[in-house]
């Protein structure tokens, strides 16, 4: 290979986003896989969208940082703006309300777009991630609120977490209202930015906090309110939900009268999901009711509840916990061509291996044969047979397995029951 460092083009991705080689793509599918048996356990059904979306979309209730700071767009060359999406609930909420009167309701929507957001790259936070999306779309009770959390748990319990690994942080933003605006008395827009500083209270010293937050609500207030979190009230108001979470199974779920969530368009319980190992800092999920979204686009008004959950922290989280499966190559054989003259018979014997619904690949190079098997070996494929002319007039195949070393000599047609069996 000639190798020279003038105008060539660079092979680094752009920042912040991945290449998918095919270990990685592999660890990827089990993510997804792991996340689709789960969700379809309880019933949801998949949806997608495209990753486009015009950027009026976001400009009400959702959330101002993204929409300010974090959305790649642009204009297309028809002048109209458009962004590449920065998450997936408006566009879910668009879709619901355009086929309202088609739809049957409650729905129960899943799926895993890739999500883009101009963020710092960091652990856990990239500018492209897959997000799952669990939304149950037409309950108002409680019963959707808790199904979505165990949906949540489960999938951490799939993946091969126990309980004691993570923690499930409940808070509700009509209890909040009723706490903090009305108690506090405060207006719309105090309020908001009142919202966005307890959202960021466990990112500032303590100190910083309180001296914006005196700024905000002035220094009376702020005594009121420290005097109100020292009562149990606001954690009585979230006491059922966590009960019932917890004569279900759910037991690792508390009240975080911090939790906030930066998105506008919460109106009810509100949920993140953290791992406890100080390793990975990040939420896993995060998600909650959002009852008036949907009335944005349409009269009539669909309540809704839901999470998001990424890629890029759980994969942090199967690593640190050492989950993460082994790479498993998709093929079940590799045939080795013993002499070229040999290749049409090879082609012939593999079409009608794949006809038995085995994945066969042929290696063409007609090296040696100790090449051909280490070529397999490094592709992780579990089964090698040669292919020459003695084995075509007899009819007769040496299988290797090349995680055992095991040999078994069988009949053309005994080959594809045999590997199947030995899966
Ligand atoms: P979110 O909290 O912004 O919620 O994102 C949900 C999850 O997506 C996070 O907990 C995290 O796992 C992952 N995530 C977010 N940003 C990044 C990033 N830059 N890099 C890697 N992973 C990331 C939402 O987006 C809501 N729309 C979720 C929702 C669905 N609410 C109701 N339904």
């Amino acid at each position: 290979m000639k190798v020279s460092n003038n105008n060539k083009v660079s092979t680094a991705s752009y920042k912040g986003v991945r290449d998918f080689y095919p270990d990685d793509q592999f660890i990827q599918n089990h993510i997804f896989r792991v996340m689709k048996d789960t969700v379809e356990s309880f019933g949801y059904t998949e949806y997608s969208a495209s990753i486009l979306e015009p950027e009026a979309l976001y400009q009400s209730k959702s959330s101002e940082e993204i929409l300010k700071e974090q959305t790649y767009s642009f204009k297309d060359r028809g002048g109209r703006d458009i962004v590449l999406r920065p998450e997936m609930t408006p566009t879910t909420a668009r879709m619901i309300a355009a086929k309202c009167r088609e739809l049957s309701f409650p729905a129960r929507w899943y799926s895993i777009p890739n999500i883009f957001r101009y963020e710092r790259p960091q652990r856990g936070r990239l500018r492209e991630h897959w997000q799952l999306n669990v939304d149950l779309i037409g309950l108002r009770g409680q019963e959707a609120d808790i199904e979505i959390i165990r949906v949540a748990h489960a999938i951490m319990l799939n993946f091969g977490l126990s309980e004691d690994m993570f923690e499930i942080r409940i808070n509700d933003r009509a209890v909040l209202e009723s706490h903090y605006k009305k108690r506090l008395d405060l207006d719309d827009d105090t309020y908001k930015a009142f919202l966005s500083l307890l959202d960021k209270k466990d990112k500032l010293d303590s100190e910083k906090y309180q001296t914006s937050m005196t700024e905000l609500i002035g220094l009376s207030k702020f005594d009121e309110m420290e005097k109100m979190n020292e009562t149990r009230s606001y954690e009585d108001s979230l006491k059922e939900i966590i009960e019932t979470l917890s004569s279900k199974g759910v037991r690792n779920a508390f009240c975080d009268k911090h939790l906030v969530r930066g998105f506008e368009y919460y109106t009810g319980v509100i949920f993140e999901i953290y791992d406890k190992n100080p390793a990975n800092k990040r939420s896993l999920f995060g998600g909650g009711r959002y009852d008036d979204l949907i009335s944005l686009f349409e009269p009539e008004s669909i309540p809704a509840v839901g999470f998001g959950m990424g890629d890029v922290g759980i994969r942090d989280v199967l690593e640190t916990y050492e989950l993460v499966p082994e790479y498993r190559s998709p093929s079940d054989l590799y045939i080795c061509i013993l002499e070229s003259r040999m290749r049409d018979g090879a082609d012939n014997f593999a079409d009608k291996l794949r006809s038995k619904g085995l994945k066969v690949a042929v290696d063409y190079t007609y090296k040696k044969i100790s090449h051909q098997v280490r070529k397999a070996d490094r592709d992780k494929i579990p089964f090698v047979v040669c292919f020459g002319e003695e084995e075509f007039l007899s009819n007769t195949y040496k299988i290797k397995n090349l995680a055992s070393g095991e040999e078994h000599q069988l009949k053309a047609d005994e080959i594809a029951l045999f590997i199947k069996n030995s899966k």
